[in-house]
């Protein structure tokens, strides 16, 4: 896999991967806003209430990749690392996220490689969301790449548990105590 054509070395090899997962997420953010914006005309109300999106920073690349006994090269990093581009999508109810999941399966324009519903099967943690990991093409001036979004979408209670979650396994070094796990718990069953 070599995206640019005369690229001479690994860091505008870097570069321009990097600007394949920008342009997806941004393709893909506003086709997003465009199916909420549908939907309001069909349903008169918005499934959507907001959309977020980030690329994976380079340390973290690097740690998921050794954490997973890959051999740290760009090739690598884009055949197996699903999530590098990711975009999230915020729903204010429950019933919203299987729409929306079920609008975006259906679309010409993205292709499903895999998904994964922790709405009906919550993880152990309390987790809940829903995953999609898609194939986006983006148009460049050599010809069309394809690489991969990983989308999650949750209502804003399932968010707000998850960050809390997160920030929470970063304190304890993954090793949240059990009685805050309790707690956890039962906060996102509450939710
Ligand atoms: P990763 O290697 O962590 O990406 O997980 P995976 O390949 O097993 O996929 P999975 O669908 O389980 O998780 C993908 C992403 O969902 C993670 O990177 C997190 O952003 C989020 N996630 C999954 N499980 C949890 C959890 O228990 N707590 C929180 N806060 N986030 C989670
Ligand atoms: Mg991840």
């Amino acid at each position: 896999m070599v995206y640019i054509p005369n690229a001479y070395s690994q860091l505008d090899q870097w570069n321009s991967v990097m600007f394949l997962y920008e342009s997806a997420l941004k393709a893909i953010n506003t086709k997003i806003e465009i199916l909420n914006e549908e939907f309001i005309h069909m349903y008169g109300h918005t499934p959507i209430e907001h959309i977020k999106s980030r690329v994976k920073t380079p340390d973290s690349i690097v740690k998921k990749m050794k954490r997973n006994g890959y051999e740290v090269t760009i090739e690598n990093m884009v055949e197996k690392l699903s999530d590098i581009a990711g975009i999230r999508i915020i729903c204010q109810f429950v019933e919203d996220i299987e729409k929306v999941a079920d609008l975006i399966q259906k679309r010409s324009d993205i292709e499903i490689k895999s998904e994964k519903d922790y709405i009906r099967h919550m993880k152990d943690s309390g987790y809940r969301s829903y995953h999609l990991i898609v194939y986006y093409t983006v148009e460049t001036m050599n010809g069309p790449k394809r690489i991969q979004v990983e989308i999650q979408i949750r209502t804003m209670a399932m968010d707000f548990w998850a960050t809390i979650e997160h920030s929470l396994q970063y304190k304890y070094k993954a090793n949240i105590p059990d009685h805050i796990r309790e707690r956890l718990s039962a906060a996102a069953k509450a939710i």
